[in-house]
């Protein structure tokens, strides 16, 4: 599969290693211009381009990884939605990561807000809990796998981000919907930050 990545930066390069292990291609992008990210793509070897915010929008998966003040924005730029998957790992922190001003979106997940914001993508929430050494190490630790997180509204987008979470060798745990998993999974939330280890086979529903 090709994935695009709105943002280039240290999560979305991380992300595109993981996914290239996994033998996806990725089409990196930022708002800067495909020129600005030559050398990150050519680190990042065979499977990985530079393109526009256009161009990794047409992927049938697409992550958003910009800072959560860029979110707005960033969407606000983006061509229409037509159904694609919109992967969202961003953590609502004001500033600078590491600031830790955590953004209030009222009653709302914030990845409902980021899905109010995309009308026409399906958004699953995932990857916002690992951090960047994280992900680019082998998911299994000891014998054990790293936990993912996931939640959305929709059955398949969400089942079709399961898959590709547990194609790249994570216990994946499905947390609901948009609202309930995504405060549950966000920052502030109980798993928030959590990054977690499961001993053998996960398997759903016990
Ligand atoms: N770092 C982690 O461990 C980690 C873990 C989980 C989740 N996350 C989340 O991932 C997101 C990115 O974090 P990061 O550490 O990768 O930050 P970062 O290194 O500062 O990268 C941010 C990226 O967003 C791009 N960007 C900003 N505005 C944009 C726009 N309008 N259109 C397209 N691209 C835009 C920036 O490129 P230009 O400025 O050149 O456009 C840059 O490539 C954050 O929401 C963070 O909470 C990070």
């Amino acid at each position: 599969m090709e994935i695009g990545t709105i943002g280039a930066g240290d999560f979305a390069q991380a992300f595109a290693k993981r996914m290239l292990k996994s033998g996806h291609k990725v089409i990196l992008s930022n708002s800067r211009g495909p020129e600005s990210l030559r050398e990150i793509v050519m680190r990042l070897g065979p499977g990985a381009t530079a393109g526009t915010r256009e161009e990794a929008v047409a992927c049938e998966m697409v992550l958003l990884a910009v800072p959560w003040d860029n979110v707005p924005e960033t969407l606000a730029s983006l061509p229409e939605w037509k159904n694609q998957i919109l992967i969202d790992s961003v953590n609502p922190y004001h500033g600078k990561a590491g600031a830790f001003t955590p953004a209030d979106v009222g009653n709302l997940s914030t990845s409902q807000f980021v899905a109010a914001l995309a009308p026409g993508a399906r958004v699953v929430k995932a990857f916002n809990n690992m951090r960047t050494p994280n992900l680019e190490a082998d998911p299994v630790v000891n014998g054990a796998k790293r936990v993912a997180f996931i939640s959305a509204d929709d059955d398949d987008a969400k089942k079709r981000v399961y898959t590709l979470l547990e194609n790249c060798g994570y216990s994946v745990v499905d947390l609901g919907n948009l609202r309930d998993g995504g405060l549950i999974q966000q920052t502030g939330g109980p798993l928030g930050g959590r990054d977690l280890l499961e001993k053998g086979e996960y398997i759903p529903g016990t």
